[in-house]
């Protein structure tokens, strides 16, 4: 059977790395040859004349089809990797969550269930655990070595449902780090959390507006520092998901000046978005109900410059959107509001718009941010996150001209509202391709249901994350 072939003539090929205008021949899932004046006789030919040419995205943090707070989260696999596809994003990294009292395996089984036959585009999946113990612990090297799980995240939040004790935590670093895996952390304190949740719903402020107040910076920043030392004290390699605040951020400053190695996510709504958006009328507010809450402008402020100053690494979404409608579950009670919020379609466009345009990062640094570092911290690179010989064909033209506007109306995400509706962008994602394939072009869906393949990624040997 003839291999399908595309060559892309003349864009700007940007990379983490660095930019250069080239052509890039692929042929089947690969990319064969990056050059200048390719002639390689193509079965298609795409003119990316005046755009960029980028690493298909990765979201590292996503959760669809997620059970959660007597509801699921409303995108699919299907409905979500399409809308992320749309948006320039190629690989999802999501949770499989382990029920209490279940295995790890069993998790994984679950989520694999979701995914198979229904992705649209690449996944991988991280593990949360939720009940450490001594059958869990004896899953790990399997879930590592034959699966292809590296990376075990811990709740340090959510009281009753999901959160795990100091000791889980510690125990866990120890076992994945022997393998080459290594723990991430929902950093916020739940008991801090569930005593001012009680006391505000006790005094009758029950409105979204209270879920951000009964989770102040105090809750991140302490859990942040805690976690942090408790990777330390064992040497242990750490991912911090989803920062939204300058207090915690400091924590992690902090730590690099006794040379801990720390890695941390944040999301592009923590840097875009602002807690004034709690008091929307009409319950407005719970479209914005996540966990950790939405900041202040110093906070996101702050955040950028972690960013310019290298103390976060990735920008991911926490995509775990829900209807209007589960989020009335709410309605009389903020803490029964269902937590998450829509974004992966909107992120590469999002912190091109807002980040590369306005002068925050650089093209490379939006490179970095939204695909190489995902892609190194999780074992995907150089197969995904860059634009290389050999590598996968995930890539975007992406035309920085274009004007939009950012809509409900118009967006791909299974939720009927859209936290930036209104919102005018610069910059659009033209066409996505994924190992080798048109995935999206000018907003028509070339790849359906089942396309994606499941990713498993590799551990480091040595026992920590070099990137
Ligand atoms: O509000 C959020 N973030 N929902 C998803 C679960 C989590 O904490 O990541
Ligand atoms: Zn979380
Ligand atoms: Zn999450």
């Amino acid at each position: 059977m003839k291999t399908n072939s595309i060559l892309i003539k003349n864009g700007l090929m940007v990379t983490a790395a660095d930019e250069c205008l080239a052509d890039i021949y692929i042929e089947g899932e690969k990319i064969q040859c990056i050059g200048k004046g390719l002639t390689h006789q193509a079965d298609q030919v795409l003119d990316a004349t005046g755009c960029y040419v980028i690493p298909g995205g990765i979201d590292a943090h996503t959760h669809m089809e997620l059970p959660f707070m007597g509801t699921a989260s409303s995108d699919t696999f299907e409905t979500g990797t399409l809308a992320g596809l749309h948006g320039g994003t190629t690989t999802i990294i999501d949770f499989a969550i382990q029920t209490p009292g279940e295995s790890l395996e069993g998790a994984l089984n679950q989520w694999h269930e979701k995914a198979s036959g229904k992705a649209v585009g690449d996944y991988a999946f991280h593990i949360a655990v939720t009940d450490f113990n001594d059958s869990t612990r004896g899953e790990i090297q399997v879930l590592i070595e034959r699966h292809g799980v590296t990376s075990f995240k811990t709740f340090m939040a959510y009281k009753g449902a999901l959160m795990v004790d100091d000791r889980q935590i510690l125990n866990l670093m120890a076992e994945v780090k022997k393998f080459g895996g290594f723990v991430t952390t929902h950093a916020e304190n739940g008991d801090l959390v569930a005593s001012s949740v009680a006391q505000y719903l006790t005094e009758g402020k029950v409105t979204p507006e209270f879920h951000a107040k009964s989770r102040p910076p105090i809750c991140e920043s302490e859990a942040t520092g805690r976690v942090l030392d408790l990777a330390y004290s064992g040497d242990h390699p750490l991912y911090i998901v989803h920062m939204t605040c300058e207090d915690a951020l400091n924590r992690v400053r902090m730590a690099t000046l006794r040379n801990q190695k720390v890695f941390v996510e944040t999301c592009v709504q923590y840097l875009l978005l602002d807690d004034s958006r709690y008091l929307e009328e009409n319950f407005g507010g719970a479209k914005y109900v996540m966990s950790p809450p939405l900041r202040t402008p110093r906070d996101q402020e702050a955040l950028w410059n972690g960013i310019e100053q290298g103390l976060i690494q990735v920008v991911a979404t926490d995509h775990c959107p829900f209807c209007l409608e589960q989020k009335r579950m709410g309605i009389q009670n903020f803490s029964k509001i269902p937590n998450g919020a829509p974004g992966i379609e909107n992120r590469v466009e999002l912190l091109y718009s807002e980040g590369v345009l306005k002068g925050r990062i650089s093209r490379q640094k939006w490179v970095d941010l939204i695909a190489t570092q995902p892609a190194r911290i999780f074992g995907l690179f150089p197969k995904k996150g860059t634009l290389s010989i050999g590598g996968d064909a995930d890539l975007v033209i992406f035309d920085p001209k274009v004007k939009h506007m950012i809509s409900a109306k118009t967006h791909h995400m299974n939720c009927d509202y859209n936290p930036y509706e209104g919102w005018q962008l610069q910059g659009q994602c033209r066409t996505t391709l994924l190992r080798g394939q048109i995935a999206v072009d000018r907003g028509q869906a070339k790849i359906g249901k089942g396309y994606g393949r499941y990713l498993p990624r590799i551990a480091n040997q040595s026992g920590g994350i070099h990137v």
